[in-house]
């Protein structure tokens, strides 16, 4: 399915976000206010995402996005980024079973070039074992870059160009849409920022154009339920007017016609 463009047409707008988008941020803070070692926030992170994976998947989003490890996470210790790849690759492998029971289908975003090849291996046998999935789609970007993403589709569709495949006239929003990493998701409705900090680390630099923004001070190893619960009650009271007047939205109610996609 081609998801259109939010700036091309006005997306419909549901009650349960059909797309989440989360940025898990927090965890070291967590633990150093306990006194533990940052990795143990890692850890108690990994719960977190458990709960919310459940939530999701039982409230009816059809897609959530969790940014796990960013392109510029390399920057860190290198005794974290170890730790972070390593918790990263055993819970691939520990809930991929658990994952595809609950009809969840897995799709990992990123620069995987960067990857060992055990890992691209494990990551890749994740998502054919899932791709028939049909419940909650569960992204995980994993050394991902909003730009990254933005350049790696330029170049694709420069190569086109080259190739004869396509021309510039060709290139606009929505088939330039189609050669972003996540392509197969509608743009998110919602994006969830825990932690306390309000910007978006080079995450979905593109899909977040008309975007809803909802901040929370909760570190992410809190982040459950009641937290998500909150998020989505304060997503419900926002008016999406994507360019248009607050009017024009009530008069669409009363069955006016408009241009949507
Ligand atoms: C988010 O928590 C997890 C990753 C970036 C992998 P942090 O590790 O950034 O936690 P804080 O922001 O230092 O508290
Ligand atoms: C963003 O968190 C990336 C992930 C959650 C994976 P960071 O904690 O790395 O973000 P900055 O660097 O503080 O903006
Ligand atoms: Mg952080």
């Amino acid at each position: 399915m081609i998801h259109t463009s939010s700036t091309v047409c006005t997306p419909s707008v549901t009650d349960v976000p059909r797309h989440i988008a989360i940025i898990m941020d927090g965890n070291g803070r967590w633990a150093e206010s306990r006194h533990l070692p940052r990795v143990s926030g890692h850890i108690k992170g990994l719960e977190a995402v458990r709960a919310i994976i459940g939530a999701c998947a039982t409230q009816g989003t059809a897609f959530l996005t969790l940014f796990a490890f960013s392109s510029e996470n390399w920057r860190r210790p290198v005794d974290e980024v170890s730790f972070l790849m390593h918790l990263f690759i055993s819970a691939l492998e520990r809930e991929i079973l658990h994952l595809h029971t609950n009809d969840i289908r897995l799709r990992v975003v990123g620069d995987l070039s960067m990857f060992e090849s055990r890992t691209q291996e494990l990551i890749y046998h994740a998502e054919v074992k899932t791709a028939g999935n049909t419940g909650l789609t569960l992204t995980i970007a994993a050394n991902y870059g909003g730009r990254w993403d933005i350049l790696q589709a330029t170049r694709k569709i420069a190569q086109q160009c080259i190739d004869g495949n396509s021309t510039i006239q060709n290139v606009n929003e929505s088939s330039f849409a189609q050669h972003l990493a996540m392509a197969y998701a509608p743009e998110p409705d919602l994006f969830i920022r825990t932690g306390g900090e309000q910007r978006v680390s080079n995450f979905l630099l593109w899909q977040l154009a008309y975007t809803e923004f909802y901040f929370t001070r909760v570190f992410w190893p809190e982040f459950n339920d009641a937290e998500l619960s909150k998020a989505i009650a304060a997503y419900r009271k926002r008016e999406r007017r994507f360019g248009r007047t607050s009017a024009q939205l009530t008069q669409k109610l009363k069955n006016v016609d408009l241009i949507s996609c």
